[in-house]
């Protein structure tokens, strides 16, 4: 048979294929986050997300170090608050001597070179376990702000190098960078969840922190998972506000979403590989269904073939390594 064309030819060899491969998976796309709890010594597994750990600040420093060892150079940081610290204001958020601001120093001091980013959003804080503030049933926008602002100010001051809001407000970002402006913060950074979607997927992630609503669920202020245009929308507004990098979350299900963004903002996108895709693997994995080191770097370069130049995931370390060889 005579061809023209014969695409097999670039397929040939695991040399060739090397040489065209558009995507190159590295450890320094990694984002890791890491959930932190009061105590010493701590390290509870998360009972939905196996091999995952809730830690306290001393053996969170450790992990940052083993993190750093094998090339993921940024870690963002969520925490579980004592259930005494609840309450419907969000106070905790901006308590210099929160478990938050006191991981933020440990990390800077331990390793400097690290790059730490936070989360800001009132959920573990608040007694409801939304991210805002609850009046009469509702989640208010503008109270939540100004909450919001002090919140992303105290973690700068405690040394934080980028806040990431991920609380969908309106508004939040341009609050933020004036409230950052105006105390001294013009290095620190935002990364704007900007398309963040109600997602079934995070249950993993509320069991690790506490933090499912107590009432209702998030979809008056997180996306509906229909809709892609209004995804544009949210991204062009953050960067207009002042968005360093913005994200789309959950990344699996959302790939459309990555690549629409990726062709429109001209800021860096980053993208949430979430608790729920990260309990699928290993649930999958444990059965032997599924090879979950393969399972992984698939994903992985599939969110960042879909326009990612960031991943936020919980397999960081694991890709790394596998990276490595
Ligand atoms: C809450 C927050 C959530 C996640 C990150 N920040 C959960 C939610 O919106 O309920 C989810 C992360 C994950 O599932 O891995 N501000």
């Amino acid at each position: 048979m005579y061809l023209q064309k014969r695409s097999r030819i670039l397929r040939a060899t695991p040399a060739i294929r090397s040489l065209v491969a558009e995507t190159i998976l590295r450890p320094s796309d990694f984002i890791a986050p890491l959930f932190i709890d009061e105590g010493k010594g701590v390290k509870t597994e998360i009972s939905s997300m196996k091999g995952y750990y809730r830690m306290s600040v001393d053996l969170t420093v450790a992990e940052v170090k083993e993190l750093w060892s094998v090339g993921v150079k940024s870690v963002l940081l969520f925490v579980k608050a004592a259930d005494d610290t609840k309450d419907n204001t969000g106070r905790e958020a901006w308590n210099p001597d929160g478990l938050m601001q006191r991981a933020i120093k440990a990390i800077r001091d331990a390793v400097p070179e690290m790059y730490v980013m936070t989360d800001v959003a009132l959920d573990p804080y608040s007694s409801y376990g939304h991210d805002g503030i609850v009046v009469d049933g509702e989640i208010v926008n503008d109270e939540t702000v100004e909450a919001l602002v002090k919140m992303s100010v105290s973690h700068a001051k405690a040394g934080a190098h980028m806040v990431a809001p991920s609380d969908m407000m309106d508004g939040r970002i341009g609050a933020i960078r004036k409230g950052l402006e105006d105390n001294g913060f013009t290095r620190t950074g935002i990364m704007a969840y900007s398309a963040k979607y109600a997602s079934c997927f995070y249950g993993p992630f509320r069991d690790a922190l506490d933090s499912a609503p107590g009432f209702g669920d998030k979809k008056t202020y997180q996306m509906d998972y229909a809709n892609r245009t209004e995804a544009v929308k949210e991204a062009l507004q953050d960067v207009e506000e002042g968005a360093d990098i913005v994200m789309v979350k959950p990344a699996l299900s959302y790939l459309d979403i990555i690549r629409d963004v990726k062709n429109t903002v001209h800021v860096p996108v980053s993208a949430y590989n979430i608790s729920g895709e990260y309990a699928m693997v290993k649930a999958a994995a444990e059965k032997g269904w599924i090879d979950e080191n393969k399972a992984i770097i698939e994903m992985l370069t599939s969110m960042k073939r879909a326009g990612s130049d960031l991943i936020a995931t919980y397999f960081a370390k694991d890709a790394a390594r596998l990276i490595a060889g």
